[in-house]
C-alpha cells in the first residue's frame, strides 16, 4: 500500500530561518534566541521586528516600527461599520477573520508582493488586529470602543482598549510576555495554512485570513478557551478527581495537555506558570489558577509514563482571566500574537515561493457506468 503522511506528521515542508523546537528537550528559539531569554528581556515589538528582520532592532529600527505601529492602530471606517453590523451574531474569530479582510479590501497595494510592502503590511496587521478585537468586545457590551493610544506599548494598549483601563505594570509585563510567547511556533497548522495561500502568490491578507480561520478550531488555537470551560466544569479542587478520572474513561481529551512536537513540558508552559504565580499575588480571583496548579499535578500523576505534559494554553487560560480578558477573546489574542510569525513565514515563502500541492491516494470506485437520473 502507498504510504500516506496522515497529518503530515514527520514531514518537512520548507526550510525556515525563524524558529526551532526541540520537543524531547522542550526547547524553542526564535532566529537563534531562546524564549527563556526573550521572555526575560524583551518585548513583542522587538521580537515582532526580530521575527520579520531575523535580527534584533537597534534603538532607532524598534522607534520606527513603534511609530508606524501607532499611526496604523485606528480602524478605517469600513473596518468600524462592519464591525458595528456583524458583532451581534458572530464569534470573534470570525469577526475577526472578516475584518482582516476588509483592511485587505481597502489596500491598493495589496498585490504588492515586494519584501519591503510585505513588512509593511505585516506591521500594519499586527496593529489593526488589535483594535479590531478590543472594538468587537466593548461593542458587542453596547459599550463605545475606546480609541487607541499612542503612548503605551502594543500589549498595554491592547488591554487599554479592551477595557479602558490603562494595566499596571506587572499585567501589562505579563501580556507584553504571553504575546512573546505566542508569537511564532514553526510549522504548525494555521501557518501552514497561510503558507498554502500564498503559495498561489494571493495576497499576505488572504492568508492570514486563512490562518485565522484554522487557528479557530479546538485541537489549535480554540484550546485555551477550553481549557477555560474545563475548569469552570470542575468548578472546585475537590472535583478534579472525579472529573478528570470519568474524563478518562469517557476516552475524552484533556484540552491544554498534549502536543504533536512537545514531549515533554512546553517550555511556553513554564513561563506562564512563573507569571501566573506573580499576578495571581495580585489579582482579585486566583482561584482558577491555583485549579490549574492541582488539575496540572494531578494528570502528572494519571498520565505518568505518557508524553502528555501541559502545553503553552493550560496556563495561559487563567492567567489570561487573572488579567480580565474574557474566555471567548483566548483565540483571538492568540492570533494578535501569532500574526508577527504567521507574516513572518509568508515573508520567507515569497521570498522563496513554490506553489504547495501534495498528491492524494484514489480509494474511490472505478470504471462506473453514468445512468441517467430518472433511472437512480
Ligand atoms: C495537540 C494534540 C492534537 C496533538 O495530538 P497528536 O500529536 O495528534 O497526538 P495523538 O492524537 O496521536 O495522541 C497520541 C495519544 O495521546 C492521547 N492524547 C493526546 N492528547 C491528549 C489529551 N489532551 N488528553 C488525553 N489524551 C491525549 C491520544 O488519545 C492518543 O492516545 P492513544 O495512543 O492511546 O490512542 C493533542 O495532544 C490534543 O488534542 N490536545 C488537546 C488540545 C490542545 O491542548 N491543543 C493545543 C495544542 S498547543
Amino acid at each position: 500500500m502507498t504510504d500516506i503522511a496522515r497529518g503530515l506528521e514527520g514531514v518537512n515542508v520548507t526550510a525556515t530561518k525563524l524558529c526551532r523546537i526541540d520537543g524531547q528537550k522542550g526547547e524553542l528559539v526564535y532566529a537563534g534566541y531562546d524564549i527563556f531569554e526573550l521572555a526575560d528581556h524583551s518585548t513583542f515589538e522587538e521580537v515582532a521586528f526580530l521575527l520579520w528582520n531575523l535580527r534584533l532592532p537597534n534603538a532607532r529600527e524598534l522607534a520606527e516600527l513603534n511609530q508606524f505601529l501607532y499611526t496604523e492602530r485606528e480602524l478605517s471606517d469600513l473596518n468600524r461599520r462592519m464591525l458595528r453590523e456583524i458583532v451581534g451574531f458572530v464569534r470573534p474569530m470570525r469577526a475577526l477573520e472578516i475584518c482582516v479582510e476588509a483592511v485587505g479590501a481597502l489596500d491598493t497595494k495589496s498585490s504588492v508582493l515586494t519584501p519591503e510592502q510585505l513588512r509593511l503590511t505585516a506591521a500594519r496587521l499586527t496593529a489593526r488586529m488589535a483594535t479590531i478585537v478590543a472594538a468587537y468586545h466593548r461593542l458587542r457590551h453596547h459599550q463605545e470602543p475606546v480609541p487607541p493610544r499612542s503612548d503605551l506599548g502594543h500589549a498595554s494598549n491592547f488591554l487599554y482598549m479592551l477595557t479602558g483601563h490603562e494595566p499596571n505594570e506587572l499585567e501589562a509585563r505579563t501580556f507584553d510576555v504571553a504575546m512573546i510567547l505566542h508569537a511564532e511556533h514553526e510549522m504548525n497548522a494555521s501557518t501552514f495554512s497561510a503558507i498554502v495561500t500564498a503559495s498561489t502568490l494571493s495576497d499576505m491578507y488572504s492568508a492570514i485570513a486563512s490562518a485565522i480561520g484554522t487557528l479557530k478550531g479546538p485541537l489549535h488555537g480554540g484550546a485555551n478557551e477550553a481549557v477555560f470551560k474545563t475548569l469552570q466544569e470542575i468548578g472546585d479542587e475537590s472535583n478534579i478527581p472525579a472529573y478528570v478520572d470519568a474524563m478518562m474513561e469517557r476516552g475524552d481529551r484533556v484540552m491544554g495537555i498534549g502536543h504533536r512536537i512537545y514531549k515533554t513540558t512546553d517550555p511556553r508552559a513554564i513561563i506562564l506558570e512563573r507569571l501566573g504565580h506573580q499576578v495571581a499575588d495580585q489579582a482579585e480571583e486566583r482561584k482558577w489558577f491555583d485549579m490549574s496548579l492541582k488539575l496540572r499535578d494531578y494528570l502528572a500523576k494519571k498520565l505518568e509514563g505518557r508524553p502528555l505534559y501541559p502545553n503553552v494554553d493550560f496556563f495561559s487560560a487563567s492567567v489570561y482571566h487573572m488579567l480580565g480578558i474574557p474566555s471567548d477573546l483566548y483565540t483571538p489574542i492568540f492570533a494578535l500574537a501569532r500574526i508577527t510569525g504567521w507574516t513572518a513565514h509568508l515573508l520567507e515563502q515569497y521570498g522563496d515561493n513554490r506553489l504547495v500541492r501534495p498528491n492524494a491516494v484514489y480509494e474511490g470506485a472505478e470504471n462506473r457506468e453514468y445512468v441517467g437520473i430518472n433511472q437512480r
